[in-house]
């Protein structure tokens, strides 16, 4: 088993749709491990996202992620980021397969209803970044 993070991010909260996408991970075959939910400052976003900065969409998406509540949490399963990346589908909802979170949640590719980690090196950093180790449920 591993461990990766997903966040709903604040247009699929703010439309009440963080339950359905909760049910759809758990259907899916993951475990909750830790859950959590938060409003991230501009600092905060801005240093989630850090890997993005320069680029044309960095001030657009630090914005966004700042718009509302967001849902951090922690999701266990075999293979957890490769699983999750491919339940959540492609960046752009237009470009994501039928099924996908983003294909049924997504709005555009700026407010595509969640995040995922895309490798288990960012996956454990992207887990501490939000949940400290008392909060962390193992096994
Ligand atoms: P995420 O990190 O949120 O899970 O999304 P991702 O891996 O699918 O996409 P990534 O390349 O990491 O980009 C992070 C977020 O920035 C916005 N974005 N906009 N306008 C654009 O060309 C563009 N490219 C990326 C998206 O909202 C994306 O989720
Ligand atoms: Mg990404």
């Amino acid at each position: 088993m591993s461990q990766t993070l997903a966040i709903i991010k604040p247009d699929a909260v703010g439309a009440g749709k963080a339950g359905k996408i909760l049910a759809h991970l758990e259907n899916a075959g993951f475990a909750v491990k830790s859950l959590r939910l938060t409003v991230l400052g501009s600092a905060q976003a801005g240093a989630f996202y850090a890997v993005h900065e320069g680029r044309p969409f960095y001030d657009e998406l630090v914005e966004f992620m700042t718009s509302g509540p967001v849902i951090p949490m922690v999701l266990e399963s075999d293979d957890a980021v490769a699983k999750l990346r491919e339940e959540i589908g492609a960046t752009d909802p237009a470009e994501a397969a039928d099924g996908t979170i983003r294909k049924l949640f997504a709005e555009s590719k700026g407010r595509n209803a969640i995040h995922a980690s895309d490798s288990d090196e960012n996956a454990a950093s992207e887990i501490a970044f939000f949940f400290s180790g008392h909060e962390r449920l193992r096994g």
